[in-house]
């Protein structure tokens, strides 16, 4: 009588393989469920703080799109004018959710804070 051998070193094999690939499947998973960034100036800079009305104005109204990157390298002799086309601008060419009437504010605490009337 001759003893059959059921276990054989090639089913260890495939085992071996299945296991393997498994796990190489779960490091390639897609990754495109993940969100896709817009690339704005991403740094950061916080508006700076400030008692007038304008400064709440201005984290409510200017805060969705970029930081306070741009405003802290506009001129820092800026005029009033130059402030509120400023926030015309974002308003008219970018959408910018600002009131008509919270504009003279918020020009205010940026000519005030970044522009010629700067402490
Ligand atoms: C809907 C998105 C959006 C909002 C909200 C927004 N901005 Fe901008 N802002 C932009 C984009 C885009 C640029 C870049 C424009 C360019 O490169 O010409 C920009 C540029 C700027 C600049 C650089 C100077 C210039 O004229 O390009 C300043 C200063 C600025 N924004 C201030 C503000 C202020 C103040 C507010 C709130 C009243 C505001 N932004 C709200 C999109 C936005």
């Amino acid at each position: 009588m001759t003893k059959t051998k059921h276990f054989t070193w090639s089913s260890v094999a495939g085992i071996a393989a299945m296991t393997y690939m498994t796990s190489a499947s779960l490091l390639f998973t897609p990754t495109s469920a993940v969100a896709k960034d817009i690339e704005l100036p991403g740094d950061g800079t916080l508006w700076r703080p400030s008692a007038l009305p304008g400064y709440q104005l201005t984290l409510q109204n200017c805060s969705a799109c970029h930081s306070a990157h741009y405003a802290e390298y506009q001129p820092p002799n800026s005029s009033p004018a130059y402030w509120q086309a400023t926030v015309v601008k974002m308003q008219k060419a970018f959408k910018a959710p600002v009131s008509d009437s919270d504009i003279a504010l918020i020009t205010e605490y940026l000519t005030q804070t970044y522009g010629e009337n700067r402490k």
